[in-house]
């Protein structure tokens, strides 16, 4: 069990127990320790030099779903891992493709960032349906020249901030253009600063449904790594680790049973969320106007110049999925988000947005190297 003094004590620290990504931790980048993949390293091949930057890609609850095999001496064709996707929450493999698009884009602006254009062929053997399979994801061809992106500047400070934001700074619209602008498809773009009460209120009834709903909540549990040495071993999912939770894990007082839908850890969890989202005073969105899978891969392309675009403003990110997710307990949300943002088409993200209150810190990932397919 987790006493109330020890919950008291982790919250003094400033650790906040999220859902998709771990609990916000004072660890730091140590040789071939799950933050490794930071450091970016540097490699002959400019295809493996821009792969180690893709791995840093935003992907849902760091599956990290990326699978590449090298092809002659030019190409990389891009595999979703099918074992790594969410059927409970993602039964469509909807998001799991946007964290493709974000790989793919982070991808595209580290090759620029070399010089070389990397040209981006979404589903060369077909668009998979009803659920992604083994055909590519996209080809990604190294050829001719390419000026750098400024938003490559911040790659490596990008996060999803679960945090509570500072909401007594507002958002300006002017930093919500700049983000429009930094789009591919600024048309998909929306956002809302100052009350969002109404959004901010189906969000969190969203996220409520999700954490009530047993087989969805469930897979989330299943994901999670407790303490320092079950992240080294499996640095994706959603890592509870650190200084002060590695002690509480080692005493049996976290468990994955605690975290079953009412139990201590789970409250816990709520009642941080319930707080963070109640810190929120803008949100932003992408909306395509047809569902293809080439329309929700492209989708992914923009959230990662949007989490760059946001990141270079000093301002934070969060995605808030629940509500767009397709799993039949959430139909409520989901019709309501869409007649509220859809405008006719499929609202791909929407995240939280605003002023940090702190650092947010890098999440793990495996090294690049142990995700590329041999021959
Ligand atoms: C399609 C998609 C959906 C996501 N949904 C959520 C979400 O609902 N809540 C959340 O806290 N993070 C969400 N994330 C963020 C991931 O948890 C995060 O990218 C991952 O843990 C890696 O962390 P990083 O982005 O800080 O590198 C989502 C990311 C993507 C690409």
């Amino acid at each position: 069990m987790i006493s109330r003094r020890t919950l008291l004590a982790t919250q003094a620290a400033g650790i906040s127990l999220s859902l998709a990504g771990g609990w916000v931790r004072p660890v730091r980048a140590q040789a071939g320790g799950p933050l490794a993949p930071w450091n970016v390293a540097a490699h002959a091949d400019p295809r493996l030099a821009a792969l180690a930057w893709a791995v840093l890609a935003p992907n849902p609850h760091n599956r990290q779903p990326w699978l590449m095999r090298l092809v002659g001496a030019d190409t990389i064709l891009l595999h979703v891992d099918l074992d790594r996707r969410l059927p409970e929450t993602d039964p469509l493999d909807r998001q799991i493709l946007i964290g493709l698009g974000c790989f793919a884009e982070l991808l595209r602006l580290a090759a620029a960032q070399q010089g070389i254009a990397a040209e981006i062929t979404p589903f060369p053997e077909g668009e998979p349906q009803p659920r992604l399979d083994a055909r590519p994801i996209a080809r990604i061809t190294f050829r001719g020249s390419a000026t750098p992106d400024p938003l490559f500047a911040v790659a490596g400070q990008r996060r999803s901030a679960k945090q509570p934001y500072d909401v007594t700074r507002p958002v300006p619209a002017a930093a919500l253009a700049r983000l429009r602008a930094a789009l591919l498809a600024p048309d998909g773009f929306g956002a809302e600063a100052g009350d969002v009460t109404r959004l901010r209120d189906i969000a969190w009834r969203a996220w409520e449904i999700e954490a009530k709903d047993r087989p969805a909540w469930m897979e989330t549990v299943r994901l999670m790594r407790f303490g320092s040495a079950a992240v080294a071993a499996q640095p994706d999912g959603v890592s509870l680790w650190g200084p002060q939770l590695d002690p509480m894990i080692a005493a049996g007082q976290l468990t994955p049973a605690a975290m079953e839908p009412g139990q201590e850890g789970w409250r816990f969890g709520f009642e941080q969320y319930r707080a963070i989202f109640e810190a929120t005073n803008a949100f932003t969105w992408l909306v395509t106007p047809g569902n293809s899978r080439a329309a929700q891969f492209a989708s992914g392309r923009d959230w990662l110049r949007l989490n760059l675009a946001a990141t270079a403003q000093g301002l934070a990110l969060q995605p808030v999925s629940q509500g767009l997710q397709e799993f039949p307990a959430m139909a409520g949300p989901y019709r309501e988000l869409h007649a509220l943002l859809g405008g006719g088409g499929t609202v791909q993200m929407l995240g939280r947005i605003g002023h940090p209150l702190r650092a947010a810190p890098p999440t793990p990932r495996w090294p690049m190297e142990s995700r590329i397919l041999a021959g």
